[in-house]
């Protein structure tokens, strides 16, 4: 009966601790998390679960402070958790309505290309789907940092994705560009300032092969790519 005891207890002080460690990348979570390098490895077509975004002790105006364009990168992959931080920062889902941490007229659909391919953030459900095996990097830009940063994001805009009805006065008022244009920097000013409050470096680049992009991505005919963005941890 002692033993029965025993193992009873030793039972119970295991469950308790193995669910503080599923806990510990809870979006209400205040600590770092432990386990920041998940796998980011699937075949082309399948989706990765993002982590949760976790809180830091990052505040809004150090971020701020320390916003700058940087383009040189620690050679070391970004990631699993401060990947999924990144991108819920630049359109993640933040409100049970299905808002985001950006103000969208449309959508956005950001594309992440590293060395292991290419992948599509789906905010709904805070996942990356693989949709190409390559590294593109030396592809996108004649500019020299971009085939060396760990993650280029890019950013693209559907037309599709505005809802018809307003596309008229759009076009009257300031022209399409405008709308596809603002959207884009909300994003990228999110993902700048989520990278300089986290020990990493950023930097917008317009500067890059549109068509060609396009084309590697398949967009469609009224989806295009307008500013890709360069991130990476700083150099020690
Ligand atoms: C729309 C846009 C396009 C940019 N294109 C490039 C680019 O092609 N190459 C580059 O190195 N920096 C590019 N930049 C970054 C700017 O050079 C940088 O923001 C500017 O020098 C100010 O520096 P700061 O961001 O550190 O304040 C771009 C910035 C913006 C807003």
């Amino acid at each position: 009966m002692k033993q029965l005891y025993i193992s009873l207890i030793i039972t119970a002080l295991l469950y308790s601790c193995s669910n503080v460690q599923g806990n510990q990348t809870d979006a209400t979570s205040t600590a770092t998390p432990k386990a920041t390098s998940g796998s980011l490895k699937a075949e082309v077509g399948e989706t990765i679960k993002l982590n949760k975004p976790f809180e830091n002790k990052a505040t809004l105006m150090k971020a701020l402070q320390n916003r700058k364009s940087t383009r040189s990168f620690a050679n070391k992959p970004v990631n699993k958790q401060d990947l999924s931080n990144l991108l819920w920062a630049a359109a993640g889902v933040n409100r049970d309505n299905g808002g985001r941490t950006v103000p969208l007229l449309g959508d956005i659909a950001i594309y992440a290309a590293m060395k292991s391919g290419v992948y599509l953030y789906e905010a709904k459900n805070h996942e990356l789907k693989k949709v190409l095996k390559d590294d593109i990097r030396a592809q996108i830009s004649s500019q020299a940092p971009v085939k060396k940063a760990p993650v280029v994001f890019i950013m693209t805009i559907d037309d599709a994705s505005f809802p018809g009805y307003m596309k008229k006065a759009m076009k009257e008022a300031h022209g399409m560009d405008f709308y596809y244009g603002n959207q884009v920097a909300y994003s990228t000013q999110n993902i700048y300032l989520y990278a300089c409050a986290n020990n990493m470096n950023a930097v917008v680049i317009g500067g890059f092969n549109r068509p060609k992009v396009d084309e590697i991505l398949d967009l469609k005919s009224e989806h295009h790519s307008y500013l890709i963005q360069l991130v990476g941890y700083k150099k020690e």
